[in-house]
């Protein structure tokens, strides 16, 4: 079989079964298996397989046409344009979380060399991200869960910031061993009786994704703790979902009545990223 019917054959059985991106995903799988890049996919695309490149190919199609989700196949996941280590420990990095890096690192130029937290790490995209992009800042990366922090070191130490990126297990805040001047939340918010919607279900860790009756059990207990560890000057930023916006301002209103809070939203018009200044 050549890659090119590998290809055609894959993306058949994956529209099949109503995969979104079909085609992608069947060369994502195929490069993964080959370990090749996308222009050295397509210089040959008839170049038969070894039949042990099909077999392993079969295999990894096999799984994601029974749900598994393909970075979890690869192992890999690209996030604000960096390469991370994901397994089923950990919630596999979703693209609209990039606006929460974006926003810390405009955030960031009020504060020289700022130490900032990232609470709910998972693999440790957002930390990493900030550590490589933000060379002058320390970061304290927390999780409640120990196993998705073993993922988090493998990625702190694939990306060389291990001196800069401090993990910490525990809840929520309680880890942090002192203030920060930007505290960044990516925390559980979606709605008990929604998780059985939510596409990755049975694979992704429900500790990452379910947010109780209203989705909003972590982010609460999360903003009540938070008066302790930011800073006077601090400014917090933080992910939430659809529909969360009013009870999330309000709630951050109601403990920092002379705060700045301001919504952004994602790139399909999502209100996503909160924001809160202390300092204004
Ligand atoms: C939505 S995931 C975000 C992961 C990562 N920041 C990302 O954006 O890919 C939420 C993370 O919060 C962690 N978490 C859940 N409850 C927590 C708690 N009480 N304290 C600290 N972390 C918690 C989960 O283990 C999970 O890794």
């Amino acid at each position: 079989m050549t890659r090119r019917q590998a290809l055609d054959r894959a993306r058949e059985l994956m529209v099949a079964k109503n995969i979104e991106s079909a085609a992608l995903e069947a060369e994502l799988l195929l490069r993964y298996i080959l370990e090749i890049d996308r222009a050295q996919l397509y210089t040959d695309l008839d170049l038969e397989l070894t039949p042990r490149q099909e077999k392993s190919y079969h295999r990894s199609i096999e799984r994601r046409l029974q749900g598994e989700p393909s970075a979890y196949i690869t192992g890999h996941r690209e996030f604000f344009g960096i390469d991370f280590f994901v397994d089923e420990n950990v919630l596999i990095p979703r693209p609209e979380t990039e606006l929460l890096v974006e926003q810390t690192i405009i955030r960031s130029k009020n504060y020289a060399a700022p130490l900032i937290a990232d609470i709910g790490t998972g693999c440790g995209t957002v930390a990493i991200s900030l550590a490589l992009n933000l060379p002058d800042s320390r970061i304290d990366a927390v999780d409640i869960s120990g196993a998705a922090l073993a993922v988090a070191k493998l990625n702190c130490r694939k990306h060389n910031v291990q001196d800069r990126v401090r993990l910490l297990v525990g809840n929520m805040l309680g880890p942090l061993p002192e203030p920060a001047d930007i505290i960044v939340a990516n925390l559980p918010y979606v709605r008990s009786a929604e998780l059985p919607r939510v596409n990755t279900i049975g694979f992704e860790p429900p500790l990452a994704l379910d947010g109780g009756r209203d989705g909003l059990d972590a982010i609460r207990a999360f903003c009540f703790q938070l008066r302790e560890k930011i800073k006077p000057s601090g400014c917090l930023l933080m992910e939430i979902g659809v529909g969360q916006k009013e009870a999330v301002t309000d709630l951050l209103a109601g403990i920092f009545p002379t705060g700045h809070i301001e919504v952004i939203p994602d790139l399909n018009g999502i209100d996503r990223v909160v924001g809160l200044s202390l300092s204004q």
